[in-house]
């Protein structure tokens, strides 16, 4: 009797791996219950396909291209971008539903339309009215701007060849489904074909695309992490939905740094540029309260200057509550271990709460220091003067660690007239003097930076 072709395997919908039965729990990345039945096609051994057949060269013989950049002329886009778009790149960008994912993309492709490019943009999720009304509220009016409403790969390709845009977008990755792989649309098959599909087109075509995901609840894009290995540059467009303020970062490029962010605003009209974050995120800090530190963080080769709020309170039941937004609660609680610990306060049993103002979330230990402080200064119930700027990386004996480009730190709040800086003593026996006009107080110990400050 003859086998049939096509058989059955289980894939995880988080991060793809693949099992011959159903199992509850994925071996790969531990996720629960994320595996369903996906249908293969078994493709003979050895055979290649023939687009990807290529011959080894010597390094000396291959030509390297002049990496030409398209501007997007959206300057925070371009430089998370690395300098704009590289021909035949792509892009994923991923985002929490409604952060503003469609809104930037037709944004750009209307910008780059109106330099002389066509460009297209593809949805698999809205219908023509809608995008238009969208486009209608950002004042798009580009000639040059295609929309298309598609699901089927198949047919995007055929009419991404038929225009021959410089660049497309596809809304979303998760929407469209290719009729050569038998499993449903959304599955984690599915979206790696897809992608390859509309991959294979760009490099073959120098056409940059960008391609949008929902991100699950875990905060990854969904379903598969395999698609970031896939693509050129992984873009996450984030910021609290109560929020006007959007960051967006890119946590993996082929052509330009990591780590860069770029700073937008939501408001009626579509996504604004925010060129001098510091001055946004400080604006409306409460003057002479206790528990508020500014701190500044650096993201990529940009300093941004953040306040951190803490409210501690007594607790007056059961556990003490830790509410943290915008910082990682486990960094938090180490640090009140830390304070308690090796700078005798009785805090482990408060109730605890942190912010940072304006929606930004950071990760950088450098605000350790100034986390720290927000919190003393609240128990203590001490403000801490205005111009005062706090920074520094906080260990568990208590020790305050160095922390990298505080020069870059340091002239970020000198324009934003800061005039006191308590930071890692190394950082400070390392800087000039005649670096900036700040007062700097070098402390080694977080038990020091108390001394010195109340
Ligand atoms: P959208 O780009 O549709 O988000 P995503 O594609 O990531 O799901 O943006 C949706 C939100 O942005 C929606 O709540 C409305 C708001 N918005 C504005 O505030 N101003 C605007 O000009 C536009 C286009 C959207
Ligand atoms: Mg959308």
């Amino acid at each position: 009797m003859k086998k049939s072709r096509t058989l059955s395997q289980f894939v995880c919908q988080i991060c793809g791996n693949p099992s011959p039965r159903w199992i509850g729990k994925c071996p790969s990345c531990g996720e629960w219950n994320s595996y369903v039945e996906e249908r293969v096609e078994r493709r003979k051994a050895g055979v290649v396909e023939e687009n990807w057949r290529s011959k080894p060269q010597l390094i000396n013989e291959i030509e390297g291209s002049n990496e030409q950049r398209i501007s997007t002329h959206i300057g925070e886009l371009d430089r998370v971008l690395g300098g704009g778009l590289v021909p035949g790149s792509v892009v994923l960008v991923g985002g929490d539903p409604g952060i503003g994912k469609s809104t930037i993309a037709l944004q750009m492709l209307d910008k780059i339309g109106s330099s002389d490019m066509r460009t297209l943009y593809v949805t698999g999720e809205e219908s023509h009215e809608q995008v238009k009304l969208r486009a209608r509220r950002i004042g798009a009016s580009s000639d040059n701007l295609f929309v298309f409403a598609e699901n089927s790969v198949e047919n995007i390709l055929e009419q991404l060849v038929k225009l021959s845009p410089k660049i497309a977008v596809v809304d979303s990755i998760q929407a469209i489904y290719t009729e050569d792989f038998p499993s449903a649309p959304g599955s984690v098959g599915q979206i790696r074909e897809c992608a390859a599909k509309m991959m294979q087109y760009a490099k073959t075509h120098g056409v940059a695309i960008f391609l949008i995901g929902h991100v699950t609840k875990e905060g990854t894009i969904a379903g598969p992490r395999v698609l970031e290995h896939l693509v050129d540059t992984v873009f996450y467009f984030e910021g609290e939905r109560d929020h006007s303020y959007r960051i967006l970062r890119a946590v993996k490029n082929r052509f330009g740094s990591t780590n860069e962010i770029g700073v937008f605003e939501m408001q009626e009209t579509g996504l604004k540029e925010v060129k001098n974050p510091s001055e946004i995120f400080l604006s409306e800090r409460p003057i002479g309260s206790s528990g508020s530190v500014v701190t500044p963080t650096l993201e990529g080769t940009r300093p941004i200057l953040v306040e951190i709020q803490a409210l501690v309170s007594p607790c007056n039941f059961g556990v003490p509550r830790r509410t943290t937004i915008g910082i990682d609660s486990n960094r938090v609680s180490l640090l009140v271990a830390v304070l308690e610990k090796r700078a005798g306060l009785q805090i482990l049993g408060q109730d605890i709460f942190m912010n940072v103002a304006g929606g930004v979330r950071i990760v950088e230990p450098a605000i350790d220091l100034g986390v720290s402080i927000s919190l003393v200064s609240s128990f203590l119930n001490k403000p801490i003067q205005s111009d005062l700027l706090v920074f520094g990386e906080v260990g568990l004996s208590g020790e305050v660690r160095g922390v990298s480009r505080a020069d870059l730190r340091l002239r970020e709040a000198e324009k934003l007239g800061f005039k006191k800086c308590i930071l890692p003593r190394i950082n400070k026996d390392r800087i000039k003097p005649s670096i900036s006009s700040i007062s700097l107080i070098g402390v080694n110990s977080i038990e020091n930076a108390i001394e010195v400050m109340f």
